[in-house]
């Protein structure tokens, strides 16, 4: 018998003066992605903001439905985003913005932005950010999903 340990280390910004320039931008285009938010249901929009490799942002915003399930993350919409527009690029970190506290991704979202990581073999930082001043940041999707399901499972 054995255990594997899993770590996920949260970096804790607690002023906007903390922050480096390039972290605060893509902060504030994903704030200001929440104002495209379809999010009548909830009445919790989200807005989330992607940096290339190139330094392209690319924002995505929560798209909710009168059939609720066919509701999208702001995240899945900023990486479908991505993927059509942008060819050849990688994600270097997505931030993600909230009016409320602060909020990570929800398991699907993870499972998709893992899928991301795992191509571009480069991790994704992740930034959030609530209502206040208070940002988390984490070093790589990886660290957010522990034993994950990845496309190596389906070799066998
Ligand atoms: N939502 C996101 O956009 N991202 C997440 O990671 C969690 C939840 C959205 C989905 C739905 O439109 C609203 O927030 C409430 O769940």
């Amino acid at each position: 018998m054995k255990q594997i340990e899993h770590t996920t280390y949260i970096t804790v910004y607690e002023h906007n003066n903390e922050l480096v320039p390039a972290d605060a931008e893509l902060l504030q285009r994903s704030r200001s992605a929440m104002r495209h938010s379809h999010s009548p249901y909830s009445h919790y929009p989200v807005g989330a903001a992607l940096l290339l490799n190139d330094g392209t942002i690319v924002e995505g915003s929560n798209q909710e439905n009168a059939s609720f399930p066919l509701g999208l993350c702001a995240e899945r919409t900023a990486l479908a985003n991505f993927a059509i527009n942008h060819h050849g690029k990688t994600v270097d970190a997505i931030a993600v913005s909230v009016g409320t506290e602060a909020a990570a991704p929800c398991g699907m979202c993870r499972q998709a932005l893992l899928e991301q990581e795992s191509r571009q073999q480069n991790p994704i930082r992740v930034l959030l950010k609530g209502g206040d001043e208070t940002v988390y940041a984490i070093g790589s999707i990886k660290e957010l999903l522990p034993l994950p399901f990845y496309s190596k499972n389906l070799k066998g």
